[in-house]
């Protein structure tokens, strides 16, 4: 039924950008940054829209618009006809937008959106609730794991990398609390699909992973 879709959930920090990008390239299909999503919503909308009743937010929702856009060999996320750039790559946009993304009628909008775009286009989706609640019919489903501070660590030397001035102990706290917020909230917590591939990601690098991820697309392919 309809276009090839991979999903790929997982923790925060846990490298689903990094591999989900690479292996959309390796499949010559797009990729879909979910997190993307809810990140320049809550960067927009700010903590308020907590406060909104069901009716105001889905008022809000009509005019808002998210669009894939294939750019040279890369895809690109709009949001209102803008690009989503770097200002979403920040610790305070991620638990700002971990605090959204617990609102039932803000998942229900962005989830709307996203299996639009999965009817355009083949994709290599990433996020919390791919395999769970958006594409729970895509042939493959990975769930990326690894310990808190081997995530913390990863994410430290990207950003540092990027120089951000983050601290490890901060990125670890902020990594525990969002896992946390992800995992139990009511709507779509941040699971494994029964079906889902699950790979931790604690003792291997980036490369291992891929090859392992790409191995597992080949014999569904
Ligand atoms: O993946 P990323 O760190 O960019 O996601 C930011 C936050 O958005 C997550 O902590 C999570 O709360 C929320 N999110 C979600 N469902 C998705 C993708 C992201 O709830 N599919």
């Amino acid at each position: 039924k309809g276009n090839f879709i991979v999903t790929i959930d997982g923790p925060a920090g846990v490298g689903k950008s990094t591999l989900a990008k690479r292996l959309a390239k390796h499949l010559g299909i797009a990729y879909l940054d979910t997190g993307a999503m809810y990140r320049s919503l809550a960067l927009h909308a700010g903590a308020g829209v907590a406060d909104l009743s069901d009716a105001e937010m889905r008022e809000m929702f009509t005019a808002y618009s998210y669009a894939l856009k294939k750019e040279d060999d890369q895809y690109a996320l709009y949001f209102n006809g803008k690009k989503i750039g770097e200002e979403i790559r920040t610790e305070k946009a991620g638990r700002l937008a971990s605090v959204v993304a617990k609102i039932p009628e803000v998942r229900k909008a962005l989830q709307k959106f996203q299996r639009e775009i999965g009817e355009e286009t083949a994709l290599v989706a990433e996020g919390r609730d791919m395999g769970t609640v958006v594409f729970p019919y895509a042939p493959v489903k990975f769930f990326l794991d690894a310990r808190p501070e081997v995530r913390a660590k990863r994410r430290y030397d990207e950003l540092t990398g990027k120089g951000q001035q983050e601290k490890y102990e901060d990125i670890l706290q902020n990594i525990i609390a969002r896992d946390e917020q992800d995992r139990n909230r009511a709507a779509d917590p941040l699971a494994p699909h029964e079906n889902a591939i699950i790979v931790d990601t604690s003792e291997l690098d980036i490369e291992g992973v891929f090859q392992e991820l790409v191995r597992h697309c080949q014999i569904v392919a």
